[in-house]
């Protein structure tokens, strides 16, 4: 269809998740958009959305247990860690408020958590501070061996339902590419209320330095062949 504002654009306005999208291009999230400047700029670069760099209750929890290592007072554990996670969390909706402020394309905030209350706690702030929309960032180390592939379907389920009755913004689920039946998984999702998936995570890479015998951190970046997996 032509824009009749510019004759020569052609419309690629969409809907993602009941998102107006001004064109298809999404920008995903990474360490490039956790700042509002970097997001202003995929905006003028034009991007149709952004997705936010997540907040990770892990590394909240990891921040906070460091600090109570370095603290000589025990009884102040509770202090630091609630302190931590009001900060942070604080920070992102922070980032969400001037996102919002500096940009008139969607702005879409992404949890990762692993606590089941966490999920609803971070995703009700969010929505409050002014997102457009939330990617669920769900990743589960799965190591127990007695674990059946539908208790990890039912935790998805689970944690997406609570969400959806928790906030009314579209919630999104990002997978991780090693997953049985993705099609039964996504019609699952979507008959439990998904507004959409994102297919897929590219899940931190670690790598092994055979000469220092320490765990470091592998190719960050994907590269042309890593594509053609992700399109079968
Ligand atoms: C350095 C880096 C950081 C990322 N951080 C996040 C993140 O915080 N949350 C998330 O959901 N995805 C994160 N991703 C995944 C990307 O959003 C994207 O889904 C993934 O990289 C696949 O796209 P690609 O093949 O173009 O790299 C990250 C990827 C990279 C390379």
């Amino acid at each position: 269809m032509l824009n009749i504002n510019k004759p020569d654009m052609i419309d690629i306005s969409t809907q993602y998740a009941g998102l107006n999208l001004r064109n298809p291009i999404i920008v995903g999230s990474s360490g490039l958009t956790r700042k509002p400047e970097q997001i202003k700029e995929f905006e003028k670069a034009g991007a149709g959305a952004v997705v936010l760099k997540s907040l990770f209750e892990e590394q909240i929890d990891i921040h906070s247990s460091r600090l109570m290592q370095e603290s000589d007072y025990p009884e102040a554990a509770d202090y630091i860690h609630e302190y931590v996670r009001s900060n942070q969390i604080q920070e992102y909706l922070d980032l969400i408020k001037q996102a919002k402020e500096t940009s008139t394309i969607p702005i879409i905030a992404s949890i990762n958590c692993y606590k089941s209350e966490a999920w609803i706690e971070f995703a009700q702030h969010i929505q409050a501070a002014g997102a457009d929309a939330l990617e669920l960032n769900i990743y589960f180390l799965e190591t127990d061996l007695t674990q059946d592939y539908d208790a990890t379907r039912e935790r998805y389920v689970r944690i997406l339902r609570r969400i959806k009755e928790a906030i009314t913004i579209p919630v999104i689920l990002k997978l991780g590419k090693a997953t049985s039946n993705i099609p039964a998984l996504i019609h699952l999702l979507k008959i439990n209320g998904a507004d959409g998936v994102v297919l897929f995570n590219r899940f931190y890479q670690p790598d092994i330095d055979i000469h220092k015998l320490q765990i470091v951190s592998g190719n960050v970046f994907s590269n042309h062949s890593d594509l053609s997996d992700t399109l079968r």
